[in-house]
């Protein structure tokens, strides 16, 4: 079983991978497969802007191209220059990807520069989310 501290440990790896070079603000993301897997992802920037994309997009969509769609949990960390401050909560744009492929109580979990874990659940970060 993948208990929230190693989840944020990957996080925090992969955010090393973060190509930050126009926002300087790194992130780090790992997603938690029903099987156990870890599927990890950093922001990837663009000098087109809109083109870049977040951590947590990435770490879906590596598990998504690996035939993986069943996820327990997400861990994000992030900061200035890689450094963990405030909780780093997820975009609207990737709350409603990952709403796509996940249950209401789905988590997600957050550290910050205090070394606090804390979580919420699919339902609190998104709720009424749109479906067909
Ligand atoms: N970013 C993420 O990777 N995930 C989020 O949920 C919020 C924002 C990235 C996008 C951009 O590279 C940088 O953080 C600043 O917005």
């Amino acid at each position: 079983m993948v208990m929230p501290e190693e989840l944020i440990r990957s996080a925090e790896n992969a955010m090393h991978g973060s190509y930050a070079p126009y926002s300087n603000f790194k992130v780090g993301a790992a997603l938690l497969c029903e099987n156990g897997t870890i599927f990890t992802g950093c922001n990837i920037e663009n000098a087109s802007y809109p083109a870049g994309i977040c951590a947590e997009r990435v770490a879906l969509s590596k598990a998504i191209s690996e035939g993986h769609q069943r996820f327990l949990s997400i861990a994000i960390v992030g900061g200035e220059d890689g450094e963990i401050g405030d909780y780093c909560y997820p975009c609207g744009i990737c709350r409603q990807v990952l709403a796509e492929f996940v249950d209401a109580d789905f988590k997600f979990y957050f550290k910050n520069a205090e070394e606090r874990i804390i979580s919420y659940a699919m339902e609190e970060l998104l709720p009424h989310s749109f479906s067909f």
